[in-house]
């Protein structure tokens, strides 16, 4: 308990329209709770910017693919199909030296991958969608990352893309049928 003495020690040496300060010590349970909060900055810091813990985006990723592993990886991107003929020629060129012919068929219809000019999608018909989908491949169902496996950049993948959309509709003889238990109807934008 304070009396006049201690008051005397503590008082600073400044007064302003006549009030003054003591100098009292903060209480323990506030420096132990700025201790802790310096303490979970830097286990925060270390963890997550240097340690590699997940990002925000990857733990979304993570819990999407816990829900269900069905989630659409849209890849973030403002591209938008393309219809220009040297386009398409390129984005066909890519199709054939990505070997996406041997599973999807030379006309897209599908043979063990589904038919890619269909409107029944499994994993999303959205333009950024399908550019995820390629970019990450299925690899458990043996599709590799961009169909085998060599990167494409993003305005290759645009091409490819704009090419697949492109033969939407064009119902090629022999196409694959429909798996009505995993295939979607929705329309390629
Ligand atoms: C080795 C075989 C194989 C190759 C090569 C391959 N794919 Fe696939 N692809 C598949 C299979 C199988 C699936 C279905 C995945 C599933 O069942 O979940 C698929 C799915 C897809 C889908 C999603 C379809 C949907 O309904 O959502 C797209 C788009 C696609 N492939 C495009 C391509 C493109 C473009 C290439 C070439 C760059 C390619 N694939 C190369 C086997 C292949």
């Amino acid at each position: 308990m304070s009396n006049k003495n201690d008051e005397k020690d503590k008082l600073l040496d400044h007064e302003y329209d006549g009030i003054r300060e003591l100098d009292n010590h903060m209480p323990r349970w506030w420096v132990l709770g700025f201790y802790f909060t310096i303490a979970f900055g830097l286990v925060y810091m270390v963890y997550y910017h240097m340690a590699g813990g997940p990002s925000s985006d990857k733990e979304y990723q993570m819990e999407m693919a816990a829900a269900g592993g069905k989630q659409v990886v849209a890849v973030e991107t403002s591209l938008k199909p393309v219809t220009d003929a040297a386009s398409l020629a390129a984005g066909e060129k890519l199709y054939t030296a990505q070997t996406c012919a041997a599973c999807h068929s030379p006309n897209l219809g599908g043979l063990v991958g589904p038919n890619l000019t269909d409107d029944f999608w499994i994993h999303g018909c959205d333009f950024s969608a399908v550019m995820g989908n390629i970019k990450k491949g299925f690899q458990q169902k043996g599709m590799m990352p961009y169909g085998n496996g060599k990167p494409l950049s993003d305005s290759e993948l645009q091409q490819l893309v704009s090419y697949i959309f492109s033969k939407r509709g064009s119902n090629p003889p022999g196409a694959k049928a429909i798996d009505p238990e995993r295939e979607k109807k929705c329309a390629a934008k």
